[in-house]
């Protein structure tokens, strides 16, 4: 992937199934300036009634609709990969897409989607991740933005941020604490993968050598 320029903006395409805080948190950097050089093409989700589609629409960002539900897995993400090829997306970010990519999807973009995870991978992969944060009894936990690739929550760290786990804490509560660094992390995540200064080494996401 190019770095980005001035001269053309990268294009995100966003895939997500719920609220959307992290897209919202995204689309709010790209306003303010905060992240530069890039541009939302496309936001694409799985459910219909996800808000963060709601919100999208409501930016005037395009947005597209493939239900999962009841499909087979090749069919459906040859629909989404299709769309955002259509919508000349350099990278894909997940923000809550509760669906696993297929090597094959993950092979039509290499290196180029990132997922955001509410853990220090590979602390606590999967799902129900704040409980099983608090069922291990851990102090630290957090967020991870990581590239995907052919392995649940396994690819290369872009970054993480840390959150103290309290005593007096839930699952719900822990988990606000971590999306409020998952919304500093996603834009710096981005800022850095687009750059061009960094290279990913074997597992490590590295800054180039001058
Ligand atoms: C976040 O906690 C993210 O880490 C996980 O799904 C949640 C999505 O939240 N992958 P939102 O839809 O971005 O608010």
């Amino acid at each position: 992937m190019e770095p980005a320029s001035n001269d053309r903006l990268l294009r995100l395409g966003i895939l997500l199934s719920g609220r959307g805080s992290n897209f919202l948190a995204i689309a709010e950097s790209i306003r303010s300036g905060r992240l530069r050089g890039v541009e939302i093409a496309v936001v694409i989700s799985n459910v219909a009634e996800a808000g963060g589609l709601e919100a999208a629409r409501g930016l005037g960002l395009p947005t597209e609709v493939f239900p999962s539900k009841g499909r087979k897995r090749a069919g459906h993400e040859a629909e989404v990969i299709a769309c955002l090829r259509a919508h000349g997306v350099d990278m894909v970010c997940l923000a809550g897409y509760m669906r696993l990519l297929s090597p094959e999807f993950v092979a039509a973009f290499p290196n180029r989607i990132l997922n955001i995870h509410p853990a220090l991978l590979p602390a606590f992969p999967g799902l129900d991740v704040q409980q099983q944060a608090l069922d291990y009894g851990v102090k630290v936990s957090g967020c991870t933005v990581h590239f995907v690739d052919d392995q649940t929550d396994h690819g290369a760290i872009v970054l993480q941020r840390t959150a103290p786990v309290l005593d007096s804490d839930d699952a719900h509560t822990l988990a606000e604490r971590i999306l409020a660094e998952e919304h500093l992390a996603y834009t710096e995540a981005i800022r850095r993968v687009v750059s061009g200064e960094y290279e990913i080494q074997g597992r490590r996401f590295v800054k180039r050598n001058p």
